[in-house]
């Protein structure tokens, strides 16, 4: 069984997440998410989402393509997740390209084409204008 993780924030979850979340378990059986949390998102990114944590993993565990939700705490906790969950691939967004090229000597990375024109804060800025 191959083993997928991939990670973010997935606020206002949208058509662009979908389409990631899609593609990531398609590359395997058993897709992961690491999803920020809370203090991860305004700690280390300076972004307050929307939705809450809780409110963001119900919603990723209501889709199809998601296995199990752990939680984001730390940009260096990937290598140890990696170890952990057993995985063969580690996928993002291409907007991380070559980013995570470090885990390749533990598993397999792939960069997924981003959704063109869709995305958490284009969503929170057309909404502001309103
Ligand atoms: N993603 C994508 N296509 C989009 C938006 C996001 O493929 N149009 C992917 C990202 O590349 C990432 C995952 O979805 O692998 C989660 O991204 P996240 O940062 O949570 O979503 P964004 O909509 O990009 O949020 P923000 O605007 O806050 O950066």
């Amino acid at each position: 069984m191959k083993r997928v993780i991939t990670y973010g924030t997935f606020d206002l979850l949208h058509y662009g997440h979908i389409n990631l979340l899609r593609r990531a378990k398609a590359l395997g059986d058993y897709l992961i998410v690491a999803l920020s949390t809370d203090e991860f998102n305004w700690n280390s990114k300076g972004k307050k989402s929307y939705f809450s944590y809780e409110e963001r993993k119900a919603m990723l565990e209501a889709i199809r393509y998601v296995d199990m939700v752990i939680p984001e705490v730390a940009w260096d906790q990937k290598a140890t997740d990696v170890e952990k969950y057993d995985v063969d691939i580690f996928t993002m967004g291409d907007d991380w390209e070559g980013k995570f090229d470090f885990l390749k000597s533990q598993c397999e990375v792939v960069y997924l084409p981003r959704t063109p024109e869709i995305s958490s804060s284009q969503i929170k800025q057309d909404l502001a204008k309103k």
